[in-house]
């Protein structure tokens, strides 16, 4: 049967007429009501201290100001973490970090509460901050033991190994920047219930956390979300402070609260990308090939678990990408230092892990003096060499057809030659060029959260509700799933009303994240919708005298025997006939398991893949680069919607870009953040998205029977950006050619890091 979804023309985003004309509605565009509070938090100016004392009578006494609250004043748990309820609403007794939140200030106005939050008199008995990774290392300070992963036997394998190359590096963490901050709205109502409006990924767990901390059970709390201005993991866990804030306002003083946070506040008091420091000691053959691998991942998660213990462990998973390890042994480092606990962000740890082995693959070309493709094509999985470091066969690897089509569409080798040529004649701009792949694992490795619920209506007008318990943040997750159950319907995708996400429509979700939105919640949806038209059709054939298979959902009407009825006629007929025309569905990802004890099993239902060849060119004399070109084959298996899944791979490229090149997190000796404004933080702007960037999806069905046999697309393209800074390596490398050695680039590549790395490598 021809499939509709597919071949009608890409739907463009529900909301983009919207959001091009400033009608979409977020948080903050809510009505503003009487009574209305507005709220600030008063943050600690120190990064470890004991709290002697908060003297709060000029906070009281400023202008608009209502109520103030401290820790004692939360009649629930004072705690909003997701995992080790190790997250403070506000500080009690200790302040483990700079711009931890020590009071809550609630007034008339959004200016009035930041005033007046500024006036708090805090005492505190200073103690040493563990701020970087190495002094968290040096004091032995984690937030979780040090997990291992291994296949083989490293030691030995590394050696008898006739290449050896060892080295450390950094790489930097990443600010989300999402253009709608942190936002939240309580509103009151009857009985001690409350209503949330908040940007989250995670309506049900925001829902849950502030149930806690108001000591009320689940029931009395509704969480809803029609939009999220971008969260890209940064509102996972993070929204839910600022949800409790606002409910707790709201259930001590019985009014409606808003807390839209300030963008350097949000900053300052959320979590960012963890930032990793690694090391390597690989052993080799002649061709590059590795025989045996020891590798190190020590990560700063901040003051708290947050996400840490999922997030490290995504990083140990993607740290073989789509190369085969015989040997190895992963060494992952959870380091607890008094800097703001980091939490997820596009890719959730695997772009530590994966940047990590392509750099050990640069390291074993310049060690050899070989082409890095030819390490990473002499290296990936295929027959025989199939088994991912914790025991998963790679059943579906299209990574080396991928490559290689890459790399002929891109002329790789042609521009390889060129650039090699340009560098020799060139002492002052080096060009540089990479192809890098990605594998990337689609699951949540916690099982359980591999479930998705919906709840369809179909009314006796012929029209449809949907509503699910995926988030929108902009990634087309709306479109998608509306596409899905028109398609069951065989009706125009405008016959479907997209409704916001809420708590009390579809319960106990998952969050959006890990990029299975779209996998989950479309099989719940059309769960839901098949549920519906199964009834129509028994209804239908039953009351017309034909077999249920004369029955068929077309594009022009219900055929029902010889007849042709309009969709609402039949939806009509239905309901006059008092069968119910709504329905919900479910979905848990079928096949996956995992022993987190020993780090094996199969905790992905299939792999994502994708290659980039990015080519740059870097002037040596300021550091500055410049992208030149990408070229980007990436997989999304049977495209749900072209034009949103093109969207996502540039968006996540651009974002990725951004992570390894302009975006540096500074923290001073102090643990305070000194880059908390986009005057400092630098995120992409139009002019440094490549200037040529081609963009190709890869023409494949998904082996696995997901949702149209499509693949996630939310994270993996992140990681694709990879190969701008192995192209940058290789420009730096063009300085001194005949050093056999990996220039000594961290990340992010600044032109301050670039021109140290320069340095370096002439002097090695
Ligand atoms: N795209 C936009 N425009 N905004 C976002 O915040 N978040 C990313 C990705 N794409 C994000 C985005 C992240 S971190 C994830 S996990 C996925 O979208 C989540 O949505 P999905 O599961 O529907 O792909
Ligand atoms: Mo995405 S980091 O899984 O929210």
């Amino acid at each position: 049967m021809p499939d509709p979804v597919l071949h009608r023309p890409a739907n463009p985003h529900d909301s983009a007429h919207l959001h091009v004309s400033g009608q979409a509605r977020y948080v903050d565009d809510e009505p503003q009501v009487p009574g209305l509070l507005h709220l600030a938090f008063g943050l600690s100016t120190q990064a470890h201290a004991r709290l002697l004392a908060i003297d709060l009578s000029a906070v009281h006494a400023a202008p608009g100001v209502v109520a103030v609250y401290t820790a004692a004043d939360i009649p629930g748990a004072n705690d909003v973490s997701p995992i080790a309820h190790d997250d403070r609403l506000l500080a009690d007794g200790e302040v483990i970090w700079h711009g931890q939140p020590l009071f809550l200030v609630a007034a008339t106005s959004r200016d009035a509460a930041r005033k007046a939050a500024r006036l708090g008199q805090v005492t505190y008995d200073p103690l040493p901050p563990l701020v970087t990774v190495e002094d968290a290392r040096a004091a032995n300070s984690q937030v979780e033991p040090t997990q291992r992963m291994a296949q083989g036997d490293a030691a030995t394998a590394l050696a008898g190994a006739a290449n050896r190359v060892s080295g450390t590096f950094s790489m930097g963490g990443q600010d989300h920047f999402y253009l709608e901050g942190q936002v939240s709205l309580a509103r009151p109502g009857e009985d001690g219930q409350v209503h949330v409006l908040c940007s989250t990924q995670h309506p049900s767990e925001v829902q849950h956390l502030v149930a806690h901390v108001l000591g009320v059970s689940s029931a009395d709390v509704t969480v809803e979300v029609r939009r999220m201005g971008g969260a890209f993991g940064g509102k996972e866990s993070q929204a839910a402070l600022f949800a409790a804030a606002a409910a707790l306002v709201t259930a001590k003083t019985g009014r409606p609260a808003s807390f839209r946070c300030d963008r350097d506040d949000d900053m300052v008091i959320t979590g960012k990308r963890h930032d990793f420091d690694v090391g390597f000691d690989v052993g080799f053959d002649a061709q590059g090939r590795i025989e045996g691998l020891a590798l190190r991942l020590s990560a700063r998660c901040g003051a708290t678990l947050d996400l840490s213990p999922g997030i490290n462990d995504r990083a140990m998973f993607h740290s073989d990408n789509t190369y085969f390890l015989p040997n190895v042994e992963i060494v992952s480092e959870r380091l607890k230092t008094h800097t703001v606990s980091n939490t997820a962000f596009r890719g959730f740890g695997g772009p530590q892990g994966m940047l990590a082995i392509e750099r050990v693959m640069d390291g074993i070309a310049a060690h050899l003096g070989l082409d890095p493709l030819a390490v990473r094509m002499a290296n990936l999985y295929g027959p025989g060499r199939d088994v991912t470091p914790y025991g998963m066969t790679v059943s579906d690897n299209i990574a080396p057809e991928l490559i290689a089509r890459l790399r002929s569409d891109s002329r790789y080798n042609e521009r390889a030659k060129a650039i090699a040529a340009f560098n020799a004649t060139s002492p002052v701009l080096k060009r540089g060029i990479a192809l890098t792949p990605v594998k990337f694992g689609i699951s949540f490795t916690a099982i359980h959260l591999n479930q998705a619920g919906a709840l369809v209506h179909v009314y006796a007008d012929g029209s449809i509700q949907l509503n699910h318990g995926g988030t929108e943040m902009g990634q087309g997750l709306y479109i998608k799933i509306a596409q899905v159950v028109a398609d069951v319907f065989a009706v125009p995708v405008a016959m479907v009303r997209i409704t916001a996400t809420r708590t009390d429509k579809v319960p106990n979700t998952s969050a959006t994240a890990a990029s299975s939105g779209a996998d989950l919640n479309g099989m719940a949806a059309q769960d839901a919708a098949l549920k519906i038209r199964e009834r129509m059709v028994a209804f239908l054939a039953r009351t017309h005298g034909c077999a249920a298979d004369d029955v068929a959902f077309t594009p022009d009407g219900v055929r029902v025997g010889g007849e042709l009825l309009r969709f609402a006629d039949a939806c009509r007929k239905v309901w006059m006939g008092r069968v119910s025309l709504s329905a919900t569905g479910f979905y848990a990802t079928p096949d996956i398991h995992y022993d987190r004890a020993t780090h094996k099993g199969h905790p992905f239902y299939y792999f994502a893949y994708g290659a980039a060849v990015a080519e740059v060119v870097v002037d040596t004399l300021t550091g500055e680069h410049k992208v030149l070109a990408v070229d980007i084959l990436h997989d999304v298996g049977r495209s749900l919607n072209p034009a949103i899944d093109l969207g996502q791979i540039e968006g996540a490229f651009v974002q990725g870009q951004g992570w390894l090149t302009t975006e540096e997190l500074v923290f001073d000796g102090k643990g305070r953040l000194l880059t908390h404004s986009p005057a400092t933080y630098k995120i992409p702007t139009a002019s440094d998205r490549p200037k040529r960037l081609s963009i190709a999806l890869w023409d494949g069905a998904n082996r696995q029977p997901t949702i149209h046999r499509s693949k996630a697309v939310g994270e993996p393209p992140f990681m694709l950006a990879i190969s701008v800074f192995s192209a940058l390596t290789r420009a730096i490398a063009a300085t001194a050619p005949d050093k056999r050695a990996l220039p000594p680039l961290d990340a992010p590549a600044t032109p301050e890091a670039i021109l140290r790395a320069i340095a370096g490598h002439r002097s090695a």
